[in-house]
């Protein structure tokens, strides 16, 4: 080998050791900076990893402070709103999105971007609330909270939502014409603030035992919420005493179990709109209550202050308006008033809004997120085991059935059919090969994104009625008849003459959320488009007493059927869930034995002449009958609390003897009943405790208090469960005119069904 020729090889095997290394260390180098800009955890990266915020041994409060003290004010301003902007100066955080909605399961919402992506394209879809309630089943109310914040948990695992949930929606159902009365429990805030209670330790787990919060909760919409129309300037007035008794109590519930966040209404309350009220955000919920967590203005309250209720005068005032009276994120509608316009930023120039003000607010927010583990390191980073699996999964999809069947309201079941005297069929008798013929009639025979009512996920399918009922009945006919709300496709003849040559008709009638959703009270509680016309056709011509479904979210006027005889059966199926059609089925066949109790009172429509919809009191003053089952005081088609079975259970007191409790005494007082199934079915039953208090319906007192309730599973025929109500002097308290509790001496009633027993409180 020849000098030169050694030489050029040597250079050779330099060059290229040289450009391997230099090859090396940029793709080491790339990949170094993608793993820092892509790892979604946050205090692993970099910038933020070795910083106080992201030391987990340190005082959640220190850790607070010292994340908000890396921020820019120009950062700090892009954080105030939904769709905070996220930091990039000093430290690292992405945007992040508050606004995620899981009312009856992880929904959908355009803001937030959660659904259409693998791995969650999908989410079990529960019952709608007002429905959910009538099972008066706390475990159910539990283990339907519990599912949705494990799915939205998963949600967030997978990297397609946040963790702060604006739910549940506790406001009472006011009046029959709201169209989000639906979305709450129902009208008795004891209801609400039990099922509110339930639903915040099911959505938010059990904090002190995991270390973490596993999704937030947030009660809406802070107060006295309960119509649509100009909901953006409307002035709620409201007496101390119906705040105290009726509007407070489900906020207050929300509070002692700790809820994460409230959102205010887009309302005032008495003069101050909601967002503003520093009376109710500061001294009532913070310092009253004790509420540590962050308080959200509903999406664009922040410019209804301003050009809605006119509360303000400027920009810069309403800025500092909402912020000193307490809360912490605006969410925006339409572009965000803090930050899309710049009002913030002005405010804060202009001297009116101060820097401490945005510290303090931020502060709130992220204490939340950091009690969520959203900034945790990998290592300790919260319920990594609920990953995407769990959404839609076969046991969710299993209790979301189980919701919907005890959701269901039987309210009426009288066939007087020969061979079938009452509910539930039998579906061999409409076998192939019997004379016997089953029809279904009306709009919503085969109904199924009505069934999800509002604030829904997207389930991977829904079941409709005409599917599982046909599955019973091969040789099922139907006929739609009209559609729920048009004049358009009317059939009403073709209808007529299937009910003329049909054995057994059933209706299924009812509304949607076209008719009563956000934004849409209703004038009246009639069935709409042609469905009264053709429920007169098809009863005039049924040879038979027909079945009736009603698939609605509020009441339907049900006065003109209730008494009919060729109506044999009424049963509220509310939007009951993605299962909808299968529940439906097996009440109708007895797979179920329904055991659903309305949460709402049932007018007839002249109800809505006697009460003004923007009237919020209570108690029947200015002419009208009063509002609810506490204070209506005339007949309503159905009472709160109604709802029959296929079987019967009667009720008898331990002890025939009537009762005396101290004002003073310490220890609460059982009282026991016994429940008998004295019917020929197993069945479920939930057990309503009532107290009338002396004056009942006078001088301001309720007619009558639901203070507990219970809910039995599978009692047998002839079977018999014991079951106490316990009697605490708190039982005994009514608000006053301002707005105290205060103990009514006297003789007060328990009543549970049809008993009543004397309680003398002294
Ligand atoms: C609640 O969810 C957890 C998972 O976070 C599960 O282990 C538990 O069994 C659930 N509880 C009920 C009552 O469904
Ligand atoms: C708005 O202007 C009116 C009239 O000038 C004044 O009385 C009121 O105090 C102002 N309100 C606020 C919040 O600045
Ligand atoms: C019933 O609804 C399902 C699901 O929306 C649809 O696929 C089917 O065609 C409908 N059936 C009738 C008879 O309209
Ligand atoms: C009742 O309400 C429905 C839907 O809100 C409406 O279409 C209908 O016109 C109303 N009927 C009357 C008599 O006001």
């Amino acid at each position: 080998m020849t000098r030169k020729k050694l030489f050029i090889k040597l250079s050779i095997a330099v060059v290229a050791i040289i450009a391997v290394t230099v090859i090396v260390v940029v793709v080491v180098l790339v990949r170094r900076r993608n793993s820092e800009s892509e790892n979604s955890i946050i205090c692993e990266r970099l910038e933020n990893s070795a910083l106080p915020f992201c030391d987990s041994s340190l005082p959640i409060d220190e850790r607070v402070h010292d994340l908000i003290n890396h921020l820019t004010l120009e950062e700090k301003i892009g954080l105030m709103v939904d769709k905070a902007t996220g930091a990039s100066e000093n430290i690292k955080l992405d945007p992040y999105f508050w606004w995620n909605e899981a009312l009856h399961g992880v929904a959908w919402n355009r803001n937030a971007g959660t659904f259409f992506r693998p791995p969650t394209e999908y989410s079990t879809v529960f019952p709608q609330i007002i429905s959910l309630a009538a099972s008066f089943d706390r475990e159910l109310f539990f283990r339907m909270a519990n599912a949705t914040g494990n799915e939205a948990r998963a949600f967030y695992n997978a990297g397609n939502s946040g963790l702060t949930f604006w739910s549940p929606n506790v406001n009472i159902f006011r009046d029959p014409r709201w169209g989000r009365g639906q979305e709450t429990p129902g009208e008795d805030p004891y209801l609400n603030a039990e099922y509110a209670r339930i639903f915040v330790d099911g959505l938010q787990g059990d904090e002190k035992q995991a270390g973490f919060l596993k999704v937030s909760a947030c009660c809406k919409h802070f107060a006295a919420h309960s119509l649509e129309e100009n909901r953006h300037s409307f002035d709620a007035v409201v007496t101390e005493q119906d705040m105290a008794d009726t509007y407070l109590p489900a906020f207050k519930a929300c509070v002692e179990n700790h809820v994460t966040s409230i959102m205010t209404a887009y309302s005032a309350i008495n003069g101050i709109p909601a967002a503003a009220n520093k009376y109710y955000i500061t001294d009532v919920i913070r310092g009253q209550w004790g509420f540590d967590g962050y308080i959200v203005s509903d999406c664009g309250g922040v410019n209804d202050v301003l050009y809605e209720h006119k509360y303000t005068n400027s920009t810069s005032e309403t800025c500092r308006a909402v912020l000193n009276a307490g809360m912490d994120v605006e969410c925006g509608l339409y572009g965000s008033f803090f930050s899309d316009d710049g009002f913030l930023r002005e405010a804060i120039n202009d001297g009116t809004v101060t820097e401490a003000m945005l510290d303090t607010a931020l502060s709130r927010g992220f204490r939340v997120l950091m009690r969520l583990g959203h900034f945790e390191k990998d290592a300790t980073s919260p319920f990594k085991e609920l990953q995407p699996e769990i959404v839609n999964s076969e046991p969710h999809r299993l209790l979301s059935l189980e919701c919907a069947r005890r959701s269901i309201v039987l309210l009426k079941n009288d066939l007087s059919v020969p061979g079938i005297s009452r509910l539930p069929l039998n579906y061999q008798d409409f076998s192939a090969y019997s004379d016997a013929s089953m029809a279904l009639i009306g709009p919503h025979l085969n109904a199924s994104t009505v069934f999800l009512g509002n604030y829904h996920g997207i389930p991977s399918s829904i079941k409709t009625p005409l599917n599982e009922i046909r599955a019973n009945v091969p040789n099922l006919k139907w006929e739609f008849g009209c559609e729920t709300d048009s004049f358009e496709n009317v059939r009403l003849d073709e209808a007529e003459e299937m009910a003329r040559t049909s054995s057994q008709v059933i209706l299924f009638v009812g509304i949607s959320t076209e008719i009563e959703g956000e934004y849409g009270d209703r004038s009246n509680i009639s069935l709409t488009g042609m469905q009264s016309e053709l429920i007169d056709r098809v009863l005039a011509a049924a040879q038979n007493p027909v079945i009736m479904f009603v698939i609605s979210g509020g009441v339907i006027d049900l006065s003109p059927y209730k008494n009919d005889p060729r109506v044999g059966a009424i049963i509220w199926a509310g939007y009951i869930g993605q299962s909808g059609g299968e529940a439906i089925a097996d009440v109708l066949f007895g797979r179920y034995n329904p055991s659903g109790r309305l949460t709402q009172t049932f007018y007839d429509n002249s109800y809505l002449g006697k009460v003004i919809k923007q009237d919020m009191n209570m108690r029947p003053v200015n002419g009208s009958p009063g509002r609810t089952y506490r204070f209506y005081n005339e007949e309503p088609v159905y009472g709160f609390g109604f709802g029959l079975s296929y079987t019967t259970f009667l009720y008898t007191f331990l002890s025939n003897d009537d009762v005396q409790i101290s004002q003073f005494a310490s220890e609460c007082t059982n009282v026991g009943l016994i429940v008998e199934n004295v019917g020929q079915r197993a069945g479920d039953h939930s057990v309503l405790w009532f107290m009338v208090p002396p004056n009942a319906g006078r001088i301001g007192h309720p007619i009558k208090i639901l203070r507990e309730f219970e809910k039995l599973h599978d009692i047998l025929p002839t079977q018999t469960r014991e079951i106490h109500v316990c009697l605490s002097p708190s039982m005994f308290q009514l608000a006053n005119e301002n707005g105290d509790f205060e103990v009514v001496l006297g003789e007060w009633y328990l009543m549970v069904g049809d008993l009543t027993k004397r309680v003398v409180l002294t």
